[in-house]
């Protein structure tokens, strides 16, 4: 992904010094090779005949990156009216999209059918909800049973999502009443299963135990004279953040090996033919970015502080995960490391702390950092947090750059404020 030449750290072609001086800081850069290979290693390895790989916009929702996906054949998880839109402007067909979310409005749940895209249900509530609007519109909708299969991915706690105790999907063992229910309901289509078991997922063994009790699911729904036409089994693939983890973590062939069987034999002890639909997010988008920014300031007290110029309100894995990103200093590549730091974010709170005890070449004011690694759930988890606008966005590709996000101004703080005209 990276390459050193002179001190300077190349991007795709790029020295990065020369973007983050165009540009500014911070700055999130995007390899357009990179998620091009990345979307094309999940279509090679999975055969468009049997599955259709739905991109999870939550990841990434830049309208540019989208088109791209979209221009390669994915389909998109949206999770929101919004990301809807995004994916329709980028030209994702309807079929392909899966309305995914625990709680949609009536607004959400019309949007969705006047779109014509699936929707996937999280609960009866919502489900009786959804016939009601369909019904109203005088159109059908296709749906997916959310469910919730009890499996317990060894990720951080916030990013499981198929733990029985996670507010996400029907209880494993409600999910055939709920569909005899759907196939009652006037203007419901049950057409699916849907799981999510987490994300970041390295040990890939618990998509094998998820694929194994969504398809005896699949059994027991044909068994009661039901038929379906796709399973979805989420998103979840995790990547190599540590430049160690880098080679061993899994790929979508070891993900295409662990489920693919148990998905086939079901289908042919079935008798039937259904279609696999993936929602991979991070393992798309993750490698292919990085956040750019300057240092401010070095402050020797009890660690050495490297304070630069992005804080958690335009990273915040590190801060609500414990996540970890390789930081790179990257005007002085060629550089032995040799000191320990701790790099922190410009947002007042102590824990606004980007990495953790790291040993970097020494650091000076006006160095430039790159977190690598970055693309997914980093800009779309932004905020304005400590009134500031939020940074721009640049691709890249073979020594080319495009911005496809203007840096936001403190116009853009104020935009949607409003003062009582009885303080004025
Ligand atoms: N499908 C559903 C229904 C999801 O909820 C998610 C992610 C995905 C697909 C995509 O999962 P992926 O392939 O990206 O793991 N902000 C957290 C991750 C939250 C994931 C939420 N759901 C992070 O930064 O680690």
């Amino acid at each position: 992904m990276t390459e050193e030449e002179n001190k300077h750290l190349l991007f795709s072609g790029m020295d990065v010094v020369e973007l983050a001086e165009r540009y500014g800081t911070p700055l999130y850069v995007t390899d357009e090779n990179t998620l091009k290979a990345n979307i094309r290693n999940y279509k090679n390895t999975f055969s468009s005949t049997i599955t259709d790989i739905y991109y999870a916009v939550k990841a990434n929702g830049n309208l540019a990156l989208l088109k791209l996906l979209a221009s390669e054949g994915a389909g998109a998880d949206v999770f929101s009216a919004g990301e809807l839109e995004l994916t329709k402007l980028a030209g994702i067909p309807a079929e392909k999209i899966l309305f995914n979310g625990n709680s949609k409005s009536d607004d959400d749940l019309k949007e969705a059918v006047e779109s014509g895209v699936r929707v996937s249900v999280d609960s009866v509530d919502e489900l009786r909800a959804l016939s009601a609007v369909a019904n109203e519109l005088g159109r059908e909708v296709e749906i997916a049973i959310r469910v919730n299969p009890d499996v317990s991915p060894e990720v951080h706690p916030k990013i499981a999502t198929g733990l029985k105790e996670s507010k996400f999907g029907i209880p494993f063992h409600d999910v055939i009443p709920v569909c005899e229910e759907a196939e009652k309901l006037p203007n419901i289509l049950l057409a699916g299963l849907h799981c999510h078991i987490g994300s970041q997922i390295l040990d890939i063994t618990v998509f094998g135990e998820a694929t194994e009790k969504m398809m005896a699911l699949v059994g027991r729904v044909y068994e009661r004279g039901m038929q379906l036409k796709f399973v979805d089994l989420g998103g979840g693939l995790g990547i190599g953040y540590r430049q160690a983890e880098k080679a061993t973590a899994p790929t979508p062939k070891d993900l295409a090996e662990m489920i693919l069987p148990v998905f086939e034999k079901k289908m042919r002890d079935l008798g039937i033919s259904l279609k696999l639909v993936l929602e991979p997010g991070r393992s798309v988008v993750g490698a292919s970015t990085i956040l750019l920014s300057r240092v401010n300031a070095i402050k020797r007290a009890n660690k050495n502080f490297v304070a630069i110029d992005a804080g958690f309100n335009l990273l915040i894995r590190p801060v609500m995960y414990d996540a970890y990103h390789e930081v790179v200093v990257a005007n002085k590549v060629n550089e032995q490391a040799s000191e320990l730091y701790t790099v922190v974010g410009n947002v007042c709170e102590s824990g606004d702390i980007m990495a953790k005890d790291r040993m970097l070449p020494k650091v000076e004011r006006g160095d430039l950092v790159a977190i690598l690694d970055t693309g997914a759930y980093g800009f779309s988890m932004s905020s304005q947090y400590n009134g500031r606008p939020r940074c721009a966005e640049v691709l890249v590709c073979n020594g080319k750059a495009d911005l496809i996000r203007s840096r936001e101004s403190i116009e853009d703080l104020i935009r949607n404020q409003k003062i009582p005209a009885r303080f004025i």
